[in-house]
């Protein structure tokens, strides 16, 4: 078994209002946990739900049922959507569970016991939908300084935690470990804003309502939610009653994962309670930014979100997914807009990726009957485009270690741009039209179908569902030419099967329309309010290369502009039509004999209907010569007439002004 390794996400507060910025989070910690899996690791992934306080109370009090009925109906669907987010999490915890609330049981007694907890009296500010307390002092404008809400006074019997006597320890293991809250502008706030200036103890317990786990030698008392909450890494292990089930193996945990307002509860709180308790500290508090609207956070409380759910039913959860870990950097904000979203899934999903891959694809199939020979040697010429693959897992694991996956996924994209090039610059239609460059058309299509795989490979921890068509698509089986070692070394690509055409992995999209249909559905994306489903995604399949015939602009994406190499892969010469007749059977076609100076060809085009094909005889027209041929009804057409239609449907041939010479190039 390999080296355990132990990550945690938030326990999420039961809303039925949850949104992307919420799945920010949760998909992270399981690409994290895919990734640390994929590398042998024994991971122990735990997630779950928060659900005390006088918050729920009061929402189950609303509705007329019991707080475990209102928080049990919301569980299943925070599942549900981990589920549908791709999110393989090990354990899910409730602060329900019975064991959970008899372990805080025990921490509360421990720590009273031995004089961290006291009785006194409690006198504040409390901010009831951050559930936190406030002194005088701490309040902005006289609201909660967190949320900006009212706080409501409160003054009651109460038990204090001896936070205080952990101030210093505290200061010193945040500067002797500067790994262990990051980004280290996070422990410096820490420091500043709330250590230096002295920690108060903190009030754990309440008598003003009961929803929450009971002290139990003073039952009147529940025990603060956030004392409550933050228990749950270690009873998820079955501490302390059962420390074999996780918590000898997983603790301390490598990585609590947490947003950049936890922070404090993580870096300060959590710690004082463990070394109260004597046990080792987590190794790592890493604290994210948010994911923002353009107006302002996505919060709950105030209905201004984006449901996950029907984003991913639109795009694809792989899309989502890769949308969040490649649009925002690690640490800070970053902005969710469905433009940007759409924008990512055309230029990055369909044009980059999804186009590689089909090109790759329709190569080997046209070229090689799907199979590319077993024996091909390497091209010195191949040099910096293998040397790019070869480093590329080293560069990825360095930045998936740090949890930068914005970085790891621009270090992947490079050698999907670096692959696309390569095909332009090794133009594979050329080097097919030479018997004698077959063998190095199969270096270069192996040398794409190579990159493919690894590319694949990397590419599991986050789109766990692209990673394997594409690997099904260029015919690689699951076995050690799939591993994550294997990425590391580039030439290993071997297919038994042959590549296989699959569906266009990510379709392009319509920018307006989709605008469109999300603005439509945006506001009432709140479940709650049964949103409208938003219209039918169009798609355009510029992705999809169906056979992908091979001159490079066929294979361009429409919108994105091509350089004059690439316009010059096109031969246009003009042609004079010398003669031309109906085909037999067919009401659209005409069959014309085009004089090209040094030969004469046969080329048919949908026109019938708009010429009459004895007044086309003469004509000097623009012939796309380098046009793979096509059979169409059993006549072969070698090229292809340039044609302008007009918004009434009326077609006419482009033609050329003058008598030029049969053959001219047309540049
Ligand atoms: N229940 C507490 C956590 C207790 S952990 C011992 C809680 N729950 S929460 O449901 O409000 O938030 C869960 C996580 O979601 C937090 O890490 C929070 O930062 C994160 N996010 C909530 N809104 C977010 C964004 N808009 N963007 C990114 N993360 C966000 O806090």
């Amino acid at each position: 078994m390999g080296e355990p390794f132990y990550i945690t996400t938030p326990i999420y507060y039961p809303s039925d209002k949850l949104h992307i910025g919420h799945s920010y989070c949760s998909v992270m910690a399981d690409a994290m946990a895919r990734y640390k899996r994929l590398r042998g690791y024994d991971v122990m992934f735990l997630t779950g739900t928060d659900e005390h306080g006088q918050k729920i109370q009061r929402k189950a009090e609303a509705l007329g049922i019991s707080p475990k009925a209102y928080v049990d109906g919301i569980v299943e669907g925070i599942k549900g959507l981990r589920k549908r987010m791709d999110v393989r999490y090990d354990r899910f915890i409730r602060t329900t569970d019975e064991h959970h609330e008899k372990a805080v049981q025990e921490i509360f007694r421990r720590l009273y016991e031995q004089g961290d907890i006291y009785k006194g009296a409690y006198s504040g500010w409390y901010c009831t939908p951050c559930e936190s307390f406030w002194t005088e002092s701490q309040l902005v404008d006289g609201n909660c300084p967190d949320c900006g809400r009212a706080v409501e006074k409160t003054t009651e019997e109460a038990y204090f935690f001896r936070l205080s006597r952990y101030q210093d320890r505290i200061i010193q293991h945040l500067e002797e470990n500067p790994t262990f809250l990051q980004p280290v502008t996070r422990a410096n706030e820490m420091i500043s804003n709330f250590l230096k200036p002295g920690l108060e103890d903190l009030c754990v317990s309440r008598t003003t309502f009961d929803w929450g786990v009971k002290v139990a030698f003073d039952p009147k008392h529940v025990v603060y939610v956030w004392v409550d909450a933050l228990s749950n890494y270690i009873t998820a292990l079955g501490w302390p009653d059962n420390p074999s089930d996780g918590y000898d193996r997983f603790w301390p945990a490598d990585i609590h994962l947490v947003g950049k307002e936890i922070v404090r509860f993580h870096a300060i709180i959590w710690p004082a309670i463990l070394m109260a308790l004597g046990l080792p500290l987590p190794r790592k508090v890493l604290g994210h930014g948010w994911l923002l609207l353009n107006d302002g956070k996505m919060s709950k409380s105030k209905g201004n979100v984006v449901d996950p759910v029907v984003l991913c039913d639109r795009y694809g959860v792989d899309a989502i997914r890769y949308f969040l870990l490649r649009e925002v950097t690690f640490g800070q904000d970053g902005v969710f807009s469905n433009e940007a979203l759409v924008n990512r899934i055309n230029a990055d999903l369909a044009n980059d990726l999804g186009n590689l891959v089909s090109r790759t694809v329709a190569m080997v199939e046209r070229y090689f009957d799907g199979s590319l020979p077993e024996i091909i040697d390497p091209d010195p010429a191949d040099a910096d485009l293998i040397e790019l693959y070869e480093g590329l897992t080293a560069r990825v694991e360095g930045h998936l270690d740090n949890m930068q996956f914005s970085l790891a996924l621009a270090e992947i994209w490079r050698a999907i741009s670096r692959s696309n090039k390569y095909i332009d610059e090794t133009a594979p239609w050329i080097l097919a039209r030479d018997e004698a460059s077959r063998s190095r058309l199969a270096r270069v299509l192996f040398n794409l179908a190579e990159g493919l795989r690894i590319v694949a490979i990397l590419l599991q921890p986050i789109m766990p569902g692209t990673a394997p068509r594409i690997l099904e698509s260029i015919g690689v089986e699951e076995g050690e030419l799939t591993t994550w070692t294997s990425a590391a070394a580039f030439g290993l690509y071997r297919s038994s099967t042959g590549v296989q055409k699959v569906a266009p992995l990510f379709p392009r999209l319509d920018l307006e329309a989709e605008l469109a249909a999300m603005s439509a559905a945006l506001p009432s994306t709140e479940r709650e309010t049964a949103p409208a489903a938003p219209a039918p995604i169009s798609v355009t399949e510029a992705s999809t290369q169906p056979s992908a015939p091979a001159p490079a602009v066929e294979e361009q994406d429409g919108d994105a502009p091509i350089t004059i190499d690439d316009f010059h892969k096109i031969q246009l010469v003009v042609g004079r039509i010398e003669a031309c007749e109906k085909l037999a059977g067919s009401d659209k076609l005409l069959c014309s004999t085009v004089n090209l100076g040094s030969e004469t060809r046969t080329v048919l085009s949908g026109i019938a209907e708009h010429y009459d094909p004895a007044d086309l005889v003469g004509k000097r027209v623009i012939l796309v010569a380098n046009l793979k041929p096509r059979k169409i009804r059993g006549v072969m057409s070698h090229g292809m007439l340039l044609a302008a239609e007009d918004p009434d449907g009326r077609v006419r041939l482009a033609t050329v002004d003058g008598d030029l010479a049969p053959g001219s190039p047309v540049n």
